[in-house]
């Protein structure tokens, strides 16, 4: 079996885990721990996800998107996603739960409490950091706000999880830290 028959294989087994949990217990923050812990599997074979065939563009971006797996109605989508270079996100929402997982490399998640108020009146504030690398993983809520941190100077290989796809999700928001205020969050898969 070749490693990406096999990275298909433990992918597709793992999915089929985490809809039967999702199926069983919702979403909660214990059934997401419950997909984390399937996902940080996954994440920990990293010889299923060789760098020569995730090699990053050579245009210079640093950083690529693979879409793994995504079912027909568009739930379960699973990027992997590479980078080699800064990355810092404004806060925000996804709309749908996400679980992301480590392989190698360090994205720093900010997660945030509270909420900015119906105007962003009131402040967003970092309510814990999780360092997302090999053997661990975060997970969100929908309505979790969350911020992304990576540097530049290692590979960064990491598992993005969503319960539904990106080009699917509607009325998503960032939160402008210096100006106060929420603003819609055009596509984008952080
Ligand atoms: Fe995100």
């Amino acid at each position: 079996m070749s490693v990406a028959q096999e990275r298909h294989q433990v992918i597709a087994e793992a999915l089929d885990h985490v809809r039967a949990i999702e199926a069983e217990q919702g979403v909660s923050k214990e059934s997401l721990e419950a997909i984390r812990s399937v996902m940080i599997g996954v994440a920990s074979r990293p010889e299923l996800f060789p760098a020569d065939e995730f090699p990053l563009p050579e245009d210079g971006s640093g950083e690529r998107f693979d879409v793994l797996s995504v079912d027909d109605d568009a739930r379960y989508e699973l990027y992997l996603e590479v980078a080699n270079k800064d990355v810092s996100t404004p806060p925000h929402d996804h709309t749908t739960w996400a679980v992301v997982t480590g392989i190698c490399g360090l994205e720093l998640n900010k997660v945030y409490e509270g909420d900015g108020g119906p105007k962003g009146e009131a402040p967003l504030k970092v309510g814990h950091e999780v360092e997302v690398k090999a053997g661990t993983g975060v997970c969100l809520m929908p309505d979790d706000f969350h911020s992304i941190h990576i540097k530049g100077g290692e590979l960064n290989m990491h598992l993005h999880l969503y319960g539904l796809g990106f080009e699917h999700l509607k009325g998503r928001r960032m939160f402008d830290m210096e100006k106060g205020e929420y603003r819609g969050f055009e596509y984008m898969p952080d």
